[in-house]
């Protein structure tokens, strides 16, 4: 079984969590995409959504899911989204599609964080992805020379600017063997917009898309 379809898997397991006429915080990326999909074919099953993405208001959108502000909605019941690595406590790195700083805004605001992923992303300790850290333009070379100083190789992510019209260093060889710590200390540096480490707000339901069905780590 291939990767996508362990991503589909654990999508599709995600639904379970989502109560009826709800408005539910949806994530970014392929894994996010399954989950879309997946809730496209239960027509009418939640009130709307909140999109951590431009993206992911679009795909919402086509499958003619109603796409509220966070703004508009308080708090979320849920919020679903993948990750680039996982660990078994929950803590991830995440941010390779560059939607990092949204997605955090929207986890922080969703009593439960359903995180999907297949289990190539199961990791005993992050940072073998590079941990990526939306920048404010004009910090940006700043931002990467305190990076250095923390120990990482900070590479500019060339030709990409997120949603909110920023740049994102992604750190090479990072050292995390705290998380909490690190991801503190990084969205300390002025001119940070947030890094791609979610530990002070982990996820509370991992489910694995693997080669023998999902598995569910609380
Ligand atoms: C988006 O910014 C990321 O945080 C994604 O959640 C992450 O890159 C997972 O992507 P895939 O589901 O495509 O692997």
């Amino acid at each position: 079984m291939n990767q996508d379809a362990k991503k589909q898997r654990a999508a599709e397991a995600a639904i379970g969590f989502v109560e009826h006429d709800s408005v539910i915080g949806v994530g970014t990326g392929s894994t996010a995409n399954y989950f879309i999909d997946a809730l496209a074919k239960q027509k009418g099953r939640i009130d709307g959504a909140v999109a951590s993405s431009e993206a992911t208001a679009s795909r919402l959108k086509t499958h003619g899911i109603r796409v509220y502000e966070l703004n508009e909605t308080g708090d979320l019941a849920l919020y679903v989204d993948g990750a680039d690595e996982a660990t078994k406590h929950r803590t991830l790195l995440k941010g390779g599609g560059g939607a990092l700083t949204r997605e955090k805004i929207v986890a922080s605001a969703s009593r439960r964080f359903v995180c999907i992923i297949d289990d190539s992303k199961l990791v005993d300790r992050l940072g073998r992805f590079p941990l990526p850290v939306e920048v404010i333009p004009m910090a940006r070379s700043f931002v990467a020379r305190q990076l250095v100083k923390l120990g990482g190789q900070p590479e500019l992510r060339r030709g990409f600017t997120t949603d909110n019209g920023n740049l994102i260093l992604d750190v090479h060889n990072m050292e995390i063997a705290d998380p909490k710590r690190l991801e503190e200390k990084i969205n300390q540096i002025a001119g940070v917009v947030t890094n791609g480490l979610f530990a002070l707000r982990p996820a509370d339901i991992l489910l694995i898309g693997t080669e023998d069905g999902v598995e569910r780590v609380t």
